[in-house]
């Protein structure tokens, strides 16, 4: 039997496109890693880095409540995280208001990443992940340890050892702590 020339053309087109067929992967597992971030501490990068590869994506999502009274602004956060999460290919920067788990559904994220450095942060964190599950028992709370160096570490930490003229090299990025420089040459005297 001889086929048209058009005949032919919506074979080839058929073919093509049943070849492209997206498949969905129902498995794939999309984490939420929550934070106020201000700064960014080598040991978030360092549970970032563990989550990437665990999950099949990540998103570090930062609080924008100013409730906080933050040091770095939400953009300035936002910018030091993207650029320091550039070289994982299944990490995303995101924000978010109101409810975390709120925020993990409209993201069709199945979990939430949390990192424990010692004991002390245990109790919150298990009434962070109660609560949370109370508010919607479908996502679930993973809690992973940063590298035993970092176990001290926190942002609060960097901020006043950096605003009493201490270093913080081997603690954050060296974008974060030239970011740091430029925020505390810039604020008026009295609150350095
Ligand atoms: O880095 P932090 O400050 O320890 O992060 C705390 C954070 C942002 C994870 C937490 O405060 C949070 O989830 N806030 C969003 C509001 C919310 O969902 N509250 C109920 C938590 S049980």
């Amino acid at each position: 039997m001889l086929l048209s020339f058009h005949a032919l053309l919506r074979r080839a087109i058929r073919l093509r496109i049943k070849s492209y067929t997206w498949v969905p992967n129902l498995n794939r597992v999309r984490a939420i890693y929550p934070g106020s971030f201000d700064p960014l501490t080598n040991g978030h990068l360092d549970l970032i880095e563990r989550g990437s590869q665990i999950f099949d994506e990540l998103i570090v999502a930062v609080l924008s409540n100013a409730e906080k009274d933050p040091l770095f602004t939400l953009g300035e956060r936002l910018n030091m995280l993207e650029e320091m999460v550039k070289r994982y290919p299944n990490v995303k920067v995101d924000s978010f208001g109101g409810l975390l788990v709120d925020f993990a559904i409209a993201k069709d994220a199945k979990a939430v990443l949390r990192g424990i450095r010692a004991i002390s942060d245990y109790e919150y964190e298990l009434q962070m992940a109660w609560m949370n599950r109370k508010l919607q028992p479908q996502i679930e709370t993973i809690f992973m340890m940063p590298a035993e160096a970092y176990s001290y570490l926190s942002s609060r930490l960097v901020t006043e050892i950096f605003r009493l003229g201490g270093s913080v090299r081997e603690l954050v990025p060296a974008l974060v702590e030239q970011k740091l420089r430029e925020k505390f040459t810039a604020l008026p005297l009295q609150s350095k």
